[in-house]
C-alpha cells in the first residue's frame, strides 16, 4: 500500500492508503478526502482535482504534460510550485509517503 498525506488549507491532515496504479485523485475520491472535487472523473476537463505536491516529492514525478498544464490555468485557486492535477498522477510504490497541499478551493 502507498501512503500519502493530504493537508487541508486549515493545516488539517488526512492520511489515507491506496494501491500503485491509482491516479492521486481517485485514491483521494474513494477515501473520501474533503477538497477534491474532481468533476470530470480524470478526463482532464475540471481542474477541480488541483493539489499542491510538496518537496521533494514533486521532483519524482515525471513533468506534466501540455494538456495538464494547460488545464492548471483553470484552477481556482492560485498556482504554487508544486501544482498538478491529482487525476494525472499515477500512483507508484516509489510515492509511499507522499504529501500533497489542497487548495483553499476548487470552485
Ligand atoms: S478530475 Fe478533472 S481534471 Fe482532474
Amino acid at each position: 500500500m502507498i501512503h500519502i498525506r493530504f493537508i487541508a488549507a486549515d493545516q488539517s491532515a488526512q492520511d489515507i492508503q491506496a494501491h500503485p496504479g491509482q491516479s492521486l485523485m481517485k485514491a483521494a475520491v474513494d477515501a473520501g478526502v474533503n477538497g477534491i472535487e474532481a468533476d470530470c472523473g480524470g478526463a482532464l476537463s475540471c481542474a477541480t482535482c488541483h493539489v499542491m505536491v510538496e518537496a521533494p516529492w514533486a521532483n519524482r514525478l515525471p513533468p506534466p504534460v501540455t494538456d495538464e498544464r494547460d488545464m492548471l490555468d483553470f484552477a481556482a485557486s492560485p498556482l504554487e510550485l508544486g501544482s498538478r492535477l491529482s487525476c494525472q498522477i499515477v500512483l507508484t510504490p516509489e510515492l509511499d509517503g507522499l504529501q500533497v497541499r489542497l487548495p483553499a478551493s476548487q470552485y
